[in-house]
């Protein structure tokens, strides 16, 4: 008899190159390639159980039941690894983040990664890597890039079949730490995945994507070659276009507060007084602030005692998405 538990785990990541648009909504096949570092530290553990006397899925998150759209999210996502396994029995899916719920941190590609290995594992499913990246993929497309370790680029691909994540870089090449200035902890009102379909309605969105390889390019060097300065640079223009894309989507996009501004300005001119320290920001207010390891106390202290900052989360460059033994 196959094992029908399993347990995995799985973190959070960062992009420095944005994914934004889909050229298809239902595969979730990204506008362009997108490059991230996975956010050790803070996770989401994931046991998936499946059980012949369960009538319908039961999710948790949390420890809250998952109700209305986002439980239909995991629900079609699960029909998606019954499909795989050949099977048709209904889970029992108990998820919980370490990180503060509702500190406006996105946490599907962490859920999404966790789940895609923690469900398949309890099907007697052995995907390898690749596959894993492409069905984490369909639950949210980030979470293609929490599947593998430490530095990661997800390829576009052409379809289906080779759009999927592979690390570029192991955790300990290079260790970058993320402070994230918490600015505002309520949820997003447009979240991610109707963002992605607005954004080509913003007239910037083709030249944000056609420039794309470029900007792949500078970040998998940056990163190579420890060359923080290029990161930084490179980084901060992706964002920067990420949010002229946004802004310029009918409707407009505006996830920046006032003080996500004033922070920029502060991590640019830190950066001029010698700290080697960038920003970016995902569709939400807070902001990532990457730095060295040898600014990251400065850094904190910074944004601790910075007006309108809430609270600063740190991580480290983090793992890939794993199975948790002995407790399947
Ligand atoms: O995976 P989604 O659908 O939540 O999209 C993530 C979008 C951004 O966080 C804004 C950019 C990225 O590449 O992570």
């Amino acid at each position: 008899m196959e094992k029908t538990a399993a347990t995995a785990i799985a973190h959070p990541n960062i992009a420095f190159i944005k994914y934004w648009g889909n050229r298809d909504p239902e595969l979730r096949l990204p506008a362009n390639g997108s490059l991230s570092m996975n956010l050790g530290g803070l996770l989401t553990r994931t046991r998936v159980w499946f059980d012949p006397t369960l009538a319908q899925d039961e999710i948790w998150l949390n420890s809250q039941p998952l109700e209305g759209a986002a439980r239909e999210r995991v629900v079609r996502f699960l029909d998606l690894v019954r499909g795989l396994a050949g099977r048709t029995l209904a889970a029992h899916v108990e998820s919980e983040n370490n990180f503060p719920a509702g500190a406006g941190l996105a946490s599907s590609a962490a859920a999404f990664a966790a789940l895609a290995l923690a469900s398949t594992a309890a099907l007697g499913l052995r995907l390898d890597e690749a596959a894993l990246s492409r069905l984490a993929r369909r639950g949210s497309g980030s979470a293609a890039r929490s599947v593998p370790a430490g530095f990661v680029e997800w390829q576009p691909g052409r379809g289906d079949a080779d759009s999927y994540a592979f690390s570029i870089a192991p955790p300990e090449h290079w260790p970058l730490v993320d402070c994230v200035a918490i600015v505002e902890s309520a949820h997003k009102a447009i979240g991610s995945s109707q963002g992605h379909l607005l954004a080509a309605t913003s007239p910037l969105q083709a030249a944000r994507v056609a420039d794309a390889p470029r900007r792949l390019r500078i970040a998998r060097q940056a990163i190579w070659r420890r060359d923080f300065e290029a990161l930084a640079e490179i980084a901060e223009q992706d964002s920067m276009m990420l949010h002229a894309v946004m802004l310029t989507s009918q409707p407009p996009l505006i996830y920046w507060r006032g003080v996500s501004v004033e922070l920029m300005h502060a991590v640019a001119s830190w950066r001029r007084e010698g700290i080697a320290a960038f920003y970016t920001l995902d569709a939400g207010p807070n902001v990532h602030v990457i730095c060295l390891p040898e600014h990251a106390e400065s850094i904190q202290r910074r944004l601790r005692d910075f007006p309108g900052v809430r609270e600063v989360i740190v991580a480290q460059v983090g793992g890939p998405a794993r199975l948790v033994e002995g407790q399947g």
